[in-house]
C-alpha cells in the first residue's frame, strides 16, 4: 500500500497522462496505491481533471491554503494527508519515469528504514542530452555545496521513496524545490540507497525553476547546516561577520586620525560604527532563522554585551600603546590583540543573551 505524492503548479496539461501510467504499472506489479496531486491554486483546469480521473482511478486532490507556494511544501503537505506510510514523490511532467516507480520500492520492501532516491548520477543514471550548459552547471554547482550535508550523487532528485516513520514532519522546515536532501538530512533514516533513472526534459508545460528558487535554496541549505553543524556554522558565520566588522572599526580609526583625532580616542570612537555593522549583520545574516526581537532594545543590549568586551579591547590598546614603546611603534598589533580578546567573550554573550531564542517569547 503506496501512497504517490505529486506537487503540481500549472501541471493540467500532465496528469491525466501522469495518472494512467503511474496506473499501469502499479496494476501491472499488484501493487495497491492512490496518487495525491497536492496543487498550489494553478490557474489552470487541474480541478475537472483530477476530479474527471477520480472516477476511475484512486487519485485525490490536495489544495492546500494558508502559505506560500512552495514545492517541499506542497510535498509535506502531501505526505501528511497520506493513508499509508510507504511513500512515493514524484514531479508531475513525466521527467520521473513512472515504470520506476516499483524500483524504488524494492529496497524498502528488504528494509523499511532506508531512504531511496532516484538517481541521475549514479552508475546507470542520466538526464537529457537538451539540458542546456547553463542547467547543468547550475545543478552541477547546486550538488556540490551539498556535499558535506549527504552521501548522495544526486540530492537534488525530487524523486523519491521512503516511510514516514522515519521523519519527523514537524521538524521539517525546507523552502523551495530540495525537498529530498531535506529528508535525507533531518529524516533518520539508516541508509540511502540510489537508483539509477533516465531523468526525461518536460514536453508539456514549463519548469517553475527560476533565479527565485535559486536564492531560495542558498536558504534552505543554510538551515540544513546549521542544522547538521549547530554551533559551529554560527561561530564561523560570526566569525566572518566579525572580520567585516574589524574593516569597518580599522576604517573609521585611521579616518578619524587623518581628522586630526588622537590614536587612543579614535581607537574609542570607531567602535561605534563597527559595533552597529556587527549588530546589524548578525541580525539579518547569522541568527536570522531566530526568531526577531525589537531592533531598538536589541541593539542597545548589544551595545552592552559589547561595551564589556570593548573595554577588554580598548583597555588593552591604551595599556600597550601608553605602556610599551614597542606596541607605541606597531599599533595595529595591539589593537588586533585587543579585538581577539574580545571576540571571544562578545560571541558567548550574544549566543546566549542577544539573539537568544528563549528571550523571544
Ligand atoms: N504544489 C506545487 N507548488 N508544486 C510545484 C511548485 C509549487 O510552488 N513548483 C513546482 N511544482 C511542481 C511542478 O508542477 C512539478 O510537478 C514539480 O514540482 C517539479 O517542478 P519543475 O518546475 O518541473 O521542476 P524542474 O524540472 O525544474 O526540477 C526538477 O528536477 C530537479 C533536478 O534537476 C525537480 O524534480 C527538482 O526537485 C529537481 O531538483
Ligand atoms: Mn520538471
Amino acid at each position: 500500500m503506496i501512497s504517490i505524492v505529486v506537487p503540481t503548479y500549472r501541471e493540467a496539461g500532465n496528469v491525466s497522462k501522469l495518472a494512467g501510467a503511474v496506473d499501469v504499472v502499479m496494476k501491472g506489479k499488484q501493487l495497491e496505491y492512490e496518487m495525491l496531486i497536492v496543487d498550489d491554486n494553478s490557474p489552470d483546469d487541474i480541478v475537472e481533471i483530477v476530479q474527471g480521473l477520480a472516477d476511475r482511478l484512486p487519485i485525490r486532490l490536495i489544495q492546500p491554503t494558508g502559505r506560500e507556494r512552495d514545492l517541499s511544501l506542497a510535498v509535506i503537505d502531501g505526505v501528511r494527508a497520506a493513508r499509508f506510510d510507504t511513500l512515493v514523490v514524484m514531479d508531475a511532467d513525466l521527467s520521473h519515469p513512472p515504470e520506476m516507480i516499483p524500483d524504488l520500492l524494492k529496497p524498502l520492501e528488504e528494509d523499511r528504514s532506508r531512504f531511496v532516491v532516484g538517481s541521475r548520477y549514479t552508475a546507470g543514471g542520466s538526464f537529457d542530452r537538451e539540458w542546456s550548459l547553463w542547467r547543468f552547471l547550475n545543478s552541477y554547482v547546486a550538488t556540490i555545496i551539498a556535499r558535506p550535508l549527504t552521501t548522495c550523487t544526486d540530492p537534488m532528485s525530487g524523486f523519491v521513496a521512503f516511510n514516514r516513520g522515519f521523519v519527523d514532519l514537524d521538524e521539517l522546515n525546507p523552502i523551495g524545490y530540495k525537498i529530498g536532501l531535506e529528508l535525507l538530512v533531518r529524516g533518520r533514516f539508516t541508509s540511502v540507497v540510489e537508483v539509477a533513472i533516465q531523468f526525461k526534459d518536460r514536453t508539456i508545460g514549463a519548469s517553475k525553476m527560476n533565479l527565485v528558487q535559486q536564492w531560495k535554496y542558498l536558504r534552505h541549505l543554510r538551515r540544513l547546516y546549521l542544522h547538521r553543524f549547530k554551533g559551529w556554522a554560527e561561530f564561523v558565520h560570526y566569525g566572518a561577520v566579525g572580520a567585516s566588522g574589524f574593516v569597518v572599526d580599522i576604517a573609521f580609526y585611521y579616518l578619524l586620525q587623518l581628522f586630526g583625532v588622537e590614536h587612543r580616542i579614535a581607537r574609542a570612537l570607531s567602535f561605534w560604527p563597527a559595533v552597529s555593522w556587527n549588530w546589524a549583520l548578525n541580525r539579518v545574516a547569522t541568527f536570522s532563522e531566530r526568531e526577531r526581537r525589537p531592533k531598538a532594545r536589541q541593539w542597545l543590549e548589544f551595545v552592552m554585551t559589547s561595551l564589556f568586551g570593548f573595554s577588554v579591547n580598548w583597555g588593552i590598546y591604551f595599556i600597550l600603546t601608553t605602556k610599551v614603546a614597542f606596541f607605541d611603534t606597531y599599533r595595529l598589533i595591539a589593537l588586533v590583540a585587543g579585538i581577539g580578546a574580545a571576540s571571544l567573550f562578545n560571541f558567548a554573550a550574544s549566543t546566549l543573551f542577544v539573539y537568544s531564542e528563549k528571550r523571544a517569547h
